[in-house]
């Protein structure tokens, strides 16, 4: 075995790995053809024709874009019918726009701990956080690996309430055979500059609910209604829509996003497979309901236990300096300095004990076991997934053979 490159030995890797975001002639022929011959905001033709191809993409009978992944779900919490001091539930676990857009709505982000084998929102937690105020159910497909559908939506259906899926990392993630995003009231996703199809930035709503799709489209635009007047505003909205050169980017990406899919699936694959070989080291488990992941995140677990107690940033050091970029990732929402030190910005979270908050499965994830891998990674060859597992093999037997040396 040759010396780890954190002692001074030579790194498996020193290229770098598939840049992204990525362009491609067709995203320039659209670009060309939106700016020549098209609308580039209101009424522009590309943007209709991406929100029709996006929600058959995902198995859904609307779509309407926003700017961002973070206005898509406010617009969709207002569109729910989420109103000032209602609750809306959603795993500790995720990006901060998620309790954000909550917050954006004048309503209560209740939070619920994670599963340690999926990184995802713990289904059974959800029935002891409901209360008279909750309104949405908000679960989110981390990594692009979808939640329990199952029991979310058995879960809202007994208590009537609506399900918003965060699918901003799932893009042609399938549930049971379903793309996800419309599995319950609506989802939304994000086109920001890391996911898996990107415009810079952006946002999108999809659902198969023609009220709650109207009520979209007039949140996201200045409180207009449809069929109503252009000086009409019936609802406190914003402009929150997104341009027609973005679109025209998306509409592109919908051509390779299949492809782009496969090849994560195999290297996701082979990664898993090298992990589950090494002690200590444990891939994301997939609910069996899960038919497709949109791969954003490569995601696995570290067991400091048995690494002799190395701890995990070591570890990452050691990941790093052979050329493989591991991290930690999120920290747990509730204690976000947003949650626990502004009572007098949000006076309708001031009765909220965030500060008390202890969610075991998250502060586990957050501090101890999250490893992750940006979804680049996955779009590789299989010469460069086999340096991803090179590295992740060299750095462990090191770890193995002799803790103390990680330890100094
Ligand atoms: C789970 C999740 N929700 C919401 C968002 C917000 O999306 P955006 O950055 O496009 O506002 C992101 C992404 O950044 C995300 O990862």
């Amino acid at each position: 075995m040759n010396k780890l490159a954190l002692f001074g030995g030579t790194p498996v890797r020193t290229k770098p790995f598939p840049s992204w975001p990525r362009s491609s002639k067709e995203m320039k022929d659209q670009l060309i053809n939106t700016i020549e011959n098209e609308s580039w905001g209101v009424g522009s033709q590309v943007t209709n024709k991406f929100h029709a191809a996006f929600a058959a993409f995902h198995d859904a009978k609307f779509c309407i874009t926003t700017n961002s992944g973070t206005t898509a779900l406010w617009v969709a919490l207002k569109a729910a019918g989420v109103k000032a001091g209602d609750e809306v539930i959603l795993p500790a676990y995720t990006f901060i726009a998620t309790a954000s857009a909550v917050l954006m709505a004048n309503a209560v982000p209740v939070f619920v701990d994670a599963e340690l084998e999926t990184f995802n929102m713990d289904a059974d937690q959800i029935a002891a956080a409901i209360t008279e105020r909750t309104k949405v159910i908000m679960p989110v497909h981390i990594g692009g690996n979808p939640a329990d559908m199952d029991k979310i939506l058995a879960v809202a259906r007994l208590h009537d309430l609506k399900v918003i899926e965060d699918a901003a990392q799932a893009h042609g993630a399938e549930w049971d055979g379903k793309k996800v995003g419309a599995l319950g009231l609506g989802g939304i996703f994000s086109f920001q500059t890391s996911k898996n199809m990107t415009a810079g930035e952006g946002g999108a709503i999809i659902s198969n609910d023609e009220q709650f799709n109207n009520d979209c489209f007039s949140y996201h635009n200045c409180g207009r209604v449809v069929g109503g007047e252009w000086y009409e505003h019936q609802h406190l909205g914003g402009n929150f829509r997104l341009s027609a050169f973005a679109t025209a980017m998306l509409s592109a990406q919908l051509k390779t996003i299949d492809s782009d899919m496969n090849t994560r699936d195999q290297n996701r694959a082979l990664i898993d497979q090298a992990l589950n070989e090494i002690p200590g080291l444990t891939p994301v488990k997939l609910y069996p309901q899960v038919t497709r992941v949109a791969n954003h995140l490569y995601l696995a677990r570290y067991d400091k236990a048995a690494f002799g107690g190395i701890a995990r940033e070591k570890f990452y050091e050691a990941m790093r300096a052979e050329g493989v970029f591991t991290y930690a990732g999120y920290v747990p929402l509730y204690k976000e300095k947003l949650f626990i030190t502004n009572p007098d910005e949000y006076p309708w979270l001031k009765d909220r004990k965030y500060r008390e908050m202890y969610m075991p499965n998250t502060e586990k994830l957050c501090n101890e076991q999250s490893i992750w891998l940006k979804q680049n990674y996955l779009l590789g060859s299989v010469a460069d997934t086999q340096d991803v597992i090179d590295a992740f093999v060299k750095v462990t037997t090191a770890m193995h053979q002799n803790p103390a040396l990680f330890k100094k």
